[in-house]
């Protein structure tokens, strides 16, 4: 289901596709604790099917749950560049119904506004309280969210930090992975799907980077220090666990 019911945008379907997918997929049933420390933790990402059910988080995440509950409050957006510069405060109402757009291929991201992360947890608690994180822990961490919704054709260019995990609630998300010690090359404020258009298509087989797209129900991890970007495919929800 689209998060936009009724208002989908001309660019949630020009965007369309979800290209391959070189990263494991896995149902979180066929993956211990320990099988995921020994494969994935520490050397490469994964995402898992089905590890806890988020039906009810996805509920109150519907867009007019969103506005009716939190609509009046105001959310901190940030410039989806690899530095995140500028940051603008706005009613979670107005960014919905005013700045939640497709993003054009020219614009760049030191223009584009996200809402990601900036999160009040405070504010927002009884929202958190429902969503059910994957279940693997990475030991000496903590999780910690960011929760955020953006337009089609959205997304953060390469940048890299520590491990984690990216849940899409709504929408379709597509990742782009590179291990640390393969720097990709990209300017740090053009978006990710200038780089797909003007860069992707020119690389040789053997810098090509890990790619897959995500939907409702599936998790990616990335491990600690691996450069990742992302593109939304649709108006997309999504939850990240920091893991630190
Ligand atoms: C979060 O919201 C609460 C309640 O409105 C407010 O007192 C607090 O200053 C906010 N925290 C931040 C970091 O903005
Ligand atoms: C990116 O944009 C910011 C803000 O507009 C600017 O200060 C910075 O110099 C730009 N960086 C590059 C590498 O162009």
């Amino acid at each position: 289901t689209s998060w936009c019911l009724g208002r989908a945008l001309p660019a949630d379907r020009s965007l369309g596709a979800d290209g391959r997918c070189s990263i494991d997929v896995l149902d979180g049933s066929e993956l211990s604790q320990q099988q995921f420390l020994e494969r994935y933790a520490y050397s490469r990402p994964v995402i898992l099917r089905g590890l806890t059910d988020n039906t009810k988080f996805q509920l109150l995440c519907s867009r007019s749950s969103l506005l009716e509950n939190y609509g009046s409050l105001k959310v901190r957006l940030s410039t989806a560049n690899t530095h995140s510069y500028r940051k603008v405060d706005v009613s979670f109402q107005e960014y919905v119904e005013e700045l939640l757009r497709p993003q054009s291929e020219e614009t760049l991201g030191s223009e584009t506004l996200y809402f990601f992360g900036d999160n009040n947890f405070t504010e927002w608690q009884d929202l958190f309280d429902q969503y059910h994180p994957p279940p693997y822990l990475l030991p000496g961490t903590t999780g910690a969210y960011s929760f955020g919704i953006a337009g089609p054709g959205t997304g953060v260019p390469f940048h890299w930090h520590g491990p984690g995990y990216s849940e899409v609630i709504y929408g379709r998300k597509r990742w782009f992975l590179y291990p640390p010690d393969k720097e990709p090359h990209f300017h740090p404020n053009r978006t990710t799907l200038s780089w797909l258009k003007e860069t992707y298509p020119y690389l040789p087989e053997e810098e090509a980077p890990l790619e897959c797209t995500i939907r409702p129900g599936e998790v990616l991890y990335f491990p600690d220090h691996w450069w990742h970007a992302t593109l939304n495919l649709e108006t997309s929800v999504f939850i990240s666990t920091f893991l630190g």
